[in-house]
């Protein structure tokens, strides 16, 4: 892994940064770019102007790692607020929830329970997403994912190309015929339990991509979402599908707000699935880091910023 991007993904972990960074403009400035801003009003404005243009919305209240029961009630209270204007305004729109910010470092029992509260008021038709956050959730949430989906179908579950146990995960939640979020992954894991090299990840990427759309998942019912902005992985991805006479509406891809909107609009414009995960919320240093630590360009664009009005 680059220096640059451990020492990105070690800030995003900084208590100290966290509080002290959104008061510098220049950190704000750059993150507009990627938030639509820290409330759920803009948040949803955003989600209608996708909506405009044929591309779906995904929403997520930033936060992560909260310490007790009040303020993981306080999310639920939150999603099940959003959940009631997603209702109310008829968007289309679903939720994808971080399950550090249910309660899952100190009480199982009680994260299912919200996951499962959130998955009973979704709007039909309407999948609750969980992320998928560092290796030491792994297991805990697809335990959770599991538990919860016995009762309720709408779930869907994100897994990380980059980790080497991803294919078996996989090839398990397939025979399930749940809704599966495909990303490379973005947290700093080991070699030891993770693909040290890029190109690697990609490759990895590109097999569990065929796993998902293989004949056996569609059998099963897998809605399989490609949550990438690789134009190169999409390329391929999509002509894969072409040769296997894949219909190009069983393909769904995903991006986060602000990244590739050209493609975003150019996918659905060639009659794929396309929908946009739309973080919003005061709690987003952290994230903002990680998306820095994807592309060393940011990193530029927010050293432009520091100069910037
Ligand atoms: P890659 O990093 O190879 O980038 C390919 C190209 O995309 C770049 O060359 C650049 O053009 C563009 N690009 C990528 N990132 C960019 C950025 N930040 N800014 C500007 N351009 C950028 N991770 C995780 O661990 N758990 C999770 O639950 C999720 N959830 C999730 C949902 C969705 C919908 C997406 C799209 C991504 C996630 N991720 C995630 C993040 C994911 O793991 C990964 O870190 C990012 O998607 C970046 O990887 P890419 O696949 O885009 O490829």
């Amino acid at each position: 892994m680059k220096l640059s991007r451990r020492v990105l993904l070690q800030a995003a972990k900084s208590r100290w940064l966290r509080e002290h960074a959104p008061h510098y403009g220049f950190f704000r400035r750059t993150s507009e770019r990627f938030l639509p801003g820290e409330t759920p009003e803009q948040a949803l404005a955003a989600a209608q102007t996708l909506a405009e243009s044929g591309v779906g919305a995904i929403l997520t209240h930033l936060g992560e790692n909260i310490t007790d029961a009040v303020q993981a009630e306080a999310v639920v209270a939150h999603y099940l607020g959003v959940l009631e204007r997603i209702r109310s305004t008829g968007l289309e729109a679903e939720l994808s929830v971080k399950l550090t910010q249910l309660g899952i470092d100190f009480d199982r029992d009680l994260c299912l329970a919200h996951v499962s509260t959130l998955a009973s008021r979704m709007p039909p038709g309407k999948l609750l997403w969980i992320d998928m956050e560092s290796a030491a959730y792994t297991d805990l949430t697809i335990d959770v994912f599991r538990r919860a989906r016995a009762n309720h179908a709408n779930l869907g579950i994100c897994v990380q190309a980059y980790l080497y146990r991803t294919e078996q995960d996989v090839a398990r939640l397939i025979e399930t015929g749940a809704a599966i979020r495909l990303v490379k992954g973005a947290y700093n894991e080991p070699s030891e339990i993770a693909f040290p090299w890029k190109p690697d990840v990609d490759e990895n990427f590109f097999v569990l991509a065929q796993a998902l759309l293989s004949p056996a998942a569609r059998r099963a019912g897998v809605r399989a979402a490609i949550g990438t902005h690789d134009r190169t992985l999409i390329e391929r991805i999509i002509s894969w599908a072409r040769s296997q006479g894949i219909a190009k509406d069983r393909l769904e891809f995903q991006m986060l707000y602000g990244i590739q909107r050209a493609e975003q609009l150019r996918l659905v414009r060639e009659g794929y699935r396309s929908a946009v995960l739309i973080n919003y919320g005061t709690y987003w240093f952290p994230w903002f880091m990680r998306r820095m630590a994807e592309r060393p360009a940011n990193v530029m664009f927010l050293a432009g910023n520091l100069f910037a009005r």
